[in-house]
């Protein structure tokens, strides 16, 4: 393996931290260096090293370990502690086929409660992934999109779940955009999606969604698979 630069030192820490607030700068600092590619997939998190950069005990640093496992940004490895998750978990067409049975029911039960600013708010998301052509705003912007029209429905715990593999899809697309050129095919699809919704047409708002995601998902595992067979020729 090659020598890479130390992940950590791309981070900035303002201590002294109160200790009561330990675990949660720690998290919150960390999950944004992973989600914005600073600590890259695979690196592996010594407790010790972020003990001392963030001048903490190891406890509040293993809490914030843990809390990055529970959000699968981190996997815990036997002899090499915390390692960066990978961007995909597993398989993405078994991540895609959850995440569309918990969507169509979030959008199922969105619709009717939709208001004309949640519909203006959704239009507004899609104009600027029009013209937006930085690969981290675009899986913001389309986590934005989604979530404006899903947000209205009742349940909290559905809305935090899908919230989640949304946030992994962003993290994902943050990454690969550029070599899978998703850009403006999903765009005619998050319009056709936005007028069906208008019109408050719930079942073919939920086939155009379930659409949407599976070309979605068609792309990303003809990307991983073309991807792998690369790597399996040229190891990094
Ligand atoms: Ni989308």
């Amino acid at each position: 393996m090659t020598q890479k630069p130390n992940p950590l030192s791309s981070i900035k820490v303002n201590s002294p931290i109160p200790a009561h607030l330990a675990r949660s700068v720690i998290e919150e600092t960390l999950r944004a260096a992973i989600l914005d590619g600073r600590i890259p997939c695979g690196a592996a998190l010594r407790q010790q090293d972020l003990a001392d950069l963030f001048g903490v005990s190891r406890m509040p640093v293993r809490e914030a370990l843990r809390q990055l496992e529970a959000q699968e940004l981190l996997n815990v490895i036997a002899h090499k502690g915390a390692v960066v998750a990978p961007l995909v978990q597993g398989d993405a067409a078994e991540t895609y086929a959850l995440r569309i049975l918990l969507e169509a029911e979030a959008l199922r039960l969105s619709i009717p409660l939709l208001t004309a600013d949640d519909f203006e708010q959704a239009a507004r998301y899609i104009d600027e992934l029009e013209i937006e052509h930085d690969y981290t705003e675009i899986g913001r912007l389309n986590r934005l999109f989604h979530m404006a029209l899903y947000h209205r429905a009742p349940n909290r715990r559905l809305l935090k779940l899908i919230e989640e593999g949304l946030n992994e899809e962003e993290r994902f697309l943050r990454f690969n955009l550029e070599a899978m050129g998703l850009g403006k095919l999903s765009q005619d699809d998050h319009r056709a999606l936005l007028r069906a919704a208008e019109d408050r047409d719930i079942d073919l708002s939920v086939k155009l969604l379930e659409q949407h995601l599976n070309r979605g998902v068609e792309v990303i595992t003809r990307y991983l698979d073309s991807a792998e067979s690369k790597s399996r020729k040229t190891p990094k």
